[in-house]
């Protein structure tokens, strides 16, 4: 038999996967690293811990499952989108990663905005937020200009981990989209926006589509890894279109919840010229030539974690959540925000913080937990609207990532978006998309669209319950009002901050 095997770097770990024709994961394995975050709103990662966690992985799968690397067609990678990876003519990285959720970079998004204006939009089709590439680039050309001269490239995770893999300097579509540097709907670098800013366009690398080949493995990697020098590898794309790859979200229609550490809502979207004012993100596909919307809650998984760590360290995830399905909706009145690291969308506001609104003291921590569920569930809802008022029918939306695992949440889903929640049998999220383009690209089938009719099969939906969703309609609106009503208590807490 032969396989592929998907990369997915993400934020906490690396997830290696080995996939066989019909889509069935034979192996798979996890690698965590370590963020760092140095002072209030940075986050960093070391570039060779990402590195190092694929080689164990690629190394650990291979053994585990004791397949011959002849059998291995090919590799390809999804990975966490925006961050900055500076690198010199040597391809040494020259400071540390700064990531997707690291929001240092304020002021250099107004710089962009008033330098740009109407042009942002129309060249790059998305707003200057935060966790995009360029305003990071800016915030070392203004902080630390003396790294900037000396870097040859930037590049984003994924593209640094292939380019140690293969020798490769490139980057997909879909990665570069994030980027705010690509003329979105041209498919090229925007010079217009490079000159903007004195950035030389021989910073960015070349542009490839997700599944076109950049390589094979160097010598030195086929060795740590147990694979062959030549094992064919693919370029890969952002995770979130891995995502949305992994989860047959391949034609118009289509739309997916993902729930990890950061949330999305993503629709298909075909027409490359549609603009929605940077309300929601649009990007380019893994797909050629095709195009998604997203909306993005920057701290979903992350505010659950944060929550059991914070308040029932002892738990297991499943033990917190045990008791959840026994409260009933809307917490008893406990209503929870999500913007413990700031928001995205709707709200682009990187001052904003959490609330608990509404504690009384028959409260338990199953009402808290419960509430912290519905909070981020809310929050994806105001992306779902936004969608639905681009004038896209959102009656089916496909479940992925942790959010997908827990059945009492994709009930909630289901009822708060009003819409069918439709889980996956084998759920792999972006390491899944991953490995599709590797299978795509290696040639096992004519199209992404055939690889997902032979890999994606649904297990279960979960239906709106007509009761419910009024329950939740009502205490939606309510949640809309905190962020009107929290926002300037939170500016002037910002002062607090350490
Ligand atoms: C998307 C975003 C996050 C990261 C997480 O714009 O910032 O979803 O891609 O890895």
């Amino acid at each position: 038999m032969n396989y592929v095997i998907g990369v997915d770097l993400g934020t906490s770990a690396v997830k290696t996967v080995l996939v066989d024709p019909q889509g069935k994961v034979a192996f798979e394995h996890s690698e965590a690293y370590p963020l760092s975050r140095p002072q209030p709103n940075w986050s960093e990662q070391n570039p060779e811990d990402w590195v190092k966690g694929t080689l164990v992985s690629l190394r650990r799968l291979m053994e585990q499952s004791g397949v011959d690397p002849s059998q291995v067609d090919g590799l390809s990678f999804s990975g966490q989108m925006h961050g900055l990876v500076l690198v010199d003519g040597e391809g040494n990285v020259l400071r540390p990663a700064i990531l997707w959720n690291d929001t240092r970079t304020t002021a250099q998004c107004r710089r962009i905005e008033q330098t740009l204006s109407g042009k942002l939009i129309d060249i790059a089709r998305n707003r200057a937020l935060e966790g995009f590439t360029l305003p990071k680039i800016l915030w070392v050309q203004e902080n630390e200009p003396e790294v900037l001269a000396q870097a040859h490239q930037f590049l984003l995770p994924k593209d640094y981990v292939r380019l140690r893999l293969t020798g490769d300097y490139a980057m997909d579509y879909s990665d570069a989209a994030g980027t705010l540097l690509l003329d979105v709907a041209a498919k090229e670098w925007s010079a217009e926006i490079a000159e903007a800013f004195n950035l030389p366009l021989s910073l960015c690398p070349k542009l490839v589509e997700s599944f076109d080949q950049t390589g094979t493995l160097l010598p030195d990697i086929a060795e740590a890894t147990g694979l062959l020098t030549s094992t064919k590898v693919f370029a890969g794309g952002a995770d979130n279109a891995c995502g949305a790859l992994g989860a047959g979200i391949l034609g118009e229609g289509r739309t997916m919840c993902s729930i990890g550490t950061s949330g999305v809502v993503l629709s298909y979207e075909s027409n490359k010229d549609l603009n929605l004012e940077g309300k929601v993100h649009f990007f380019n596909h893994g797909e050629k030539d095709a195009y998604y919307i997203m909306g993005v809650t920057l701290a979903a998984g992350h505010s659950l974690t944060w929550f059991k760590e914070t308040f029932a360290a002892d738990k297991s995830f499943d033990e917190l959540l045990q008791g959840v399905g026994a409260v009933p909706a809307g917490s008893g009145g406990l209503l929870f925000t999500p913007y413990i690291s700031g928001e995205r969308t709707p709200h682009p506001d990187a001052n904003i913080r959490g609330s608990f609104i509404g504690m009384d003291s028959g409260h338990t921590l199953n009402h808290f937990a419960r509430s912290v569920l519905e909070g981020i569930t809310f929050s994806l809802r105001e992306s779902i609207e936004i969608v639905r008022d681009s004038g896209k029918e959102i009656t089916e939306v496909i479940a992925i990532g942790g959010g997908a695992k827990n059945e009492t949440w994709l009930q909630m889903q289901a009822d708060i978006f009003n819409a069918s929640i439709v889980k996956l049998e084998s759920e792999q999220g972006p390491a899944m998309g991953a490995a599709m383009l590797a299978a795509y690209g290696s040639g096992w089938f004519n199209s992404l669209g055939d690889c997902a009719a032979a890999f994606i099969r649904p297990a279960e939906v979960f239906q709106p319950n007509a009761e419910q969703v009024k329950v939740y309609d009502g205490l939606f609106g309510i949640y809309q009002e905190v962020y009107g009503q929290t926002r300037g208590l939170n500016d002037k807490l910002a002062a607090y901050r350490q």
